[in-house]
């Protein structure tokens, strides 16, 4: 990671910042996450899509810090959003309604009314029972939402069985059969304007082929639609582009950008992509520092826990692990067992890892945690959500205070009947 780099005086440094000067500042456990690397991933994607009639919408819920938002917002990103909170942050952030897209299986009415009457551009809709309640509500408003159908293409994304979910037996998209008399049916209702399709088949795909599975089925279904008569001008090509969380190199958006020529090029498609992962993923870190070490060294136990960065529990994912000091990184490497303090053995970042020796105080920084880590904390054991900083260059700010003790409960209230 170009962001990252070990010192001989600072230790490990995050653009130009010491990570143990933030720690020192903000205590354990922290994220930090680097601006300079998400401009530069966006950018980078950007360029790979260039020569492409495609638009970025940054997928909120992979890190959904307003910071972060105004970052990809300034790259010249869109937002895909899949709640009433993620579009009024994209929103809050600057995003334009014009810019947002709305995904997700089970939008409430809530929901579809402010897409509506924010105007945003289009709203995927992931049933035919959603096409009728959109149709519905935006009859009653008086206005008319742009919809393109998610189609779900039945092409397995090799990923993690529960991050992929473009297969016949998950709960995403309209089955690929349908969608002609679902396209049809929204091309007839009032309130609905089909404009095209979309897709998403899972996250932290490492390969191009399942993309070029699914953008041939889905350029397939273009042409099926546009010879029944129906009017296609958009195709959302979804996110998922894996990261090397070990050696292993980033997924490709170049390749991503060739699969989506071959399959849409000279089609007359205004295309999309929507990455979360890809884009702030290894931009972030999450430090932590060793409470103790157990059991003849076996078990190093850290102040994070599943409750901050709950990939390795939930996904059995492999994150890598940096201590911040320098010199560390020399001697004895004996494998370990990392694990935080909460009540589950699920509570584990890496078993059998070959580390150098770990002393009770040695921090740590915990890589590629910028993508689906602070967003699905918890304070499960008691814990307040941990602060952030970001990094530009040589300067760095607070970006959210750790959460006070005290306003873990603030929301209760106990009632009198009891
Ligand atoms: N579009 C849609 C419709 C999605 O459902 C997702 C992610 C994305 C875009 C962005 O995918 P990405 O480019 O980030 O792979 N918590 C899991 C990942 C869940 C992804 C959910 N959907 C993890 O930590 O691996």
């Amino acid at each position: 990671r170009p962001q990252l780099s070990m010192h001989a005086f600072d230790g490990l440094t995050l653009e130009q910042v010491p990570l143990a000067r933030i720690a020192d500042v903000l205590g354990t456990p922290a994220w930090v996450y680097s601006a300079g690397a998400m401009r530069a991933r966006l950018a980078e994607l950007k360029a790979a899509m260039a020569g492409l009639p495609a638009d970025v919408h940054y997928a909120v819920k992979a890190n959904d810090h307003l910071a972060v938002l105004r970052i990809m917002a300034a790259g010249g990103a869109g937002a895909d959003v899949v709640s009433e909170g993620e579009l009024r942050r994209a929103r809050a952030a600057g995003i334009p309604a014009s810019a947002i897209v709305f995904s997700g299986v089970g939008k409430t009415e809530r929901e579809i009314r402010l897409a509506i009457t924010e105007g945003i551009h289009q709203l995927n809709v992931e049933s035919a029972e959603e096409l009728e309640v959109i149709s519905a509500i935006a009859s009653a408003l008086g206005g008319r939402a742009r919809v393109a159908l998610r189609v779900n293409p039945d092409v397995d994304a090799g990923t993690h069985a529960k991050i992929t979910t473009g297969t016949a037996e998950t709960k995403f998209g309209i089955p690929y059969d349908d969608v002609p008399a679902v396209y049809a049916r929204a091309a007839a209702l009032p309130g609905v304007e089909p404009v095209g399709l979309a897709l998403h088949i899972g996250s932290q795909i490492m390969s191009t082929a399942p993309y070029r599975a699914a953008f041939a089925r889905a350029a397939e279904m273009v042409r099926t639609l546009r010879a029944q008569g129906l009017a296609v001008s958009r195709m959302d090509c979804g996110g998922g582009l894996g990261i090397g969380y070990r050696d292993e190199p980033d997924g490709s958006p170049a390749a991503l950008a060739g699969a989506m020529r071959t399959a849409f090029g000279g089609m007359d498609l205004e295309l999309m992509v929507e990455p979360g992962r890809w884009l702030v993923g290894p931009a972030g870190v999450l430090l932590a520092t060793v409470v103790l070490v157990k059991g003849q060294e076996r078990f190093v136990v850290l102040d994070a826990a599943m409750n901050e960065l709950m990939r390795p529990a939930m996904y059995d994912a492999w994150h890598g692990i940096v201590p911040l000091a320098a010199g560390t990184a020399v001697g004895a490497t004996t494998p370990v067992d990392v694990v935080g303090p909460v009540c589950e053995s699920s509570d584990t970042f890496a078993r059998g890892r070959a580390l150098p020796r770990l002393e009770r105080g040695a921090r740590v920084a915990l890589l590629d945690a910028g993508a689906y880590g602070a967003v699905m904390s918890s304070t499960y054991n008691g814990r307040p959500l941990a602060p952030i900083a970001l990094v530009d260059g040589d300067r760095w700010a607070v970006i959210r205070e750790r959460q006070a003790h005290a306003d873990l409960w603030a929301g209760e209230r106990v009632p009198e009947f009891i």
